[in-house]
């Protein structure tokens, strides 16, 4: 099956001229669920937004499902095809209700208003949005909320990727797993979803890929397995693999270097047993 997402020799300068992209090379299929992972600068949002076009590449080239982002008037085609959570959900919303805001991506893509508070009542209520909210602004909602209520805009427009950016920053440890839980529900529904994080115990907990950028370009582009089972190619971008990852490779009875859970962490200690065991 071809890619749906085809990022091809991309290079991005800011209009400032800084450049932050080199040479990006990546295909991402359907129904895939990849983190974006790096330092701090490394491109992760410039590359997010090169993917959903906002940015258009200095050269090279991204495609979304046959259509070229450096097309014109590809706006309206692209909204349905993927959809881009900022990290920041206030950069985002600017309408005065939530209904507004969960309204406003169907009502410029020009459908009927049926069809619009159909979508706005499907996104609220996937999103977990109450409709007693409707009329509230989004400003005085808990930022928990408020990051729904941007996913919620961005579903209403039903795009098949969904790239978000930071989903679990400024959030505590339970809005953290709501939100992850979420966005497995909906990788499971059907979605391919794209994750920017420098969380790595969501990573190996939630992501099935991993993309690691160091400095503009793409370090290593592998299942998350493999990823953190390479510790000195990590090191490289600043990130270090989960606790648990590290824990189960500073072992030396341990033969596993990919251990990505806790239930894993105690099969690899039951085979370290079993095996000294056989050994008398
Ligand atoms: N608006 C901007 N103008 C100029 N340079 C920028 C701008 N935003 C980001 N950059 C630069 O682009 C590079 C990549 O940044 P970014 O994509 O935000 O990284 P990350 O999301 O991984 O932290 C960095 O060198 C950063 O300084
Ligand atoms: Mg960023």
């Amino acid at each position: 099956m071809s890619a749906y997402l085809e990022v091809t020799h991309l290079d991005y300068n800011y209009p400032d001229g800084t450049p932050a992209l080199f040479d990006i090379n990546v295909s991402i299929g359907r129904q895939e669920f990849v983190a974006l992972i790096g330092q701090n600068g490394s491109g992760k949002t410039t590359l997010s937004k090169c993917m959903n076009g906002l940015f258009k590449p200095t050269s090279g080239s991204v495609v979304v499902d046959g259509i070229d982002t450096r097309g014109k008037g590809v706006v309206k085609q692209l909204v349905t095809r993927i959809g881009y959570v900022f990290q920041n959900p206030d950069h985002q919303l600017f309408n005065d209700s939530v209904q507004k805001e969960i309204a406003y991506g169907p009502r410029n893509i020009n459908l009927s208003a049926n069809e619009v508070q159909a979508r706005v009542d499907e996104a609220a209520r996937v999103a977990g949005v109450a409709p007693e909210l409707y009329a509230t602004h989004p400003f005085f909602l808990p930022k928990g909320l408020r990051q729904r209520v941007a996913i919620a805009s961005i579903l209403a427009l039903k795009p098949r990727t969904i790239i978000v950016d930071e989903p679990t920053t400024g959030q505590d440890m339970r809005q953290s797993v709501e939100v992850m839980e979420f966005l497995r529900s909906l990788w499971q529904a059907g979605h391919t979803i794209i994750i920017v994080t420098h969380e790595m115990s969501i990573v190996a907990r939630y992501a099935q890929r991993a993309i690691a950028l160091r400095g503009g370009r793409v370090l290593v582009d592998d299942t998350v397995r493999a990823v953190f089972s390479q510790p000195d190619l990590l090191k490289q971008t600043y990130v270090e693999p989960p606790q648990i990852t590290r824990a189960a490779q500073r072992l030396d009875g341990l033969s596993r270097h990919d251990v990505l859970t806790v239930e894993e962490m105690q099969d690899a200690f039951r085979s370290a047993i079993s095996a000294e065991a056989s050994q008398g």
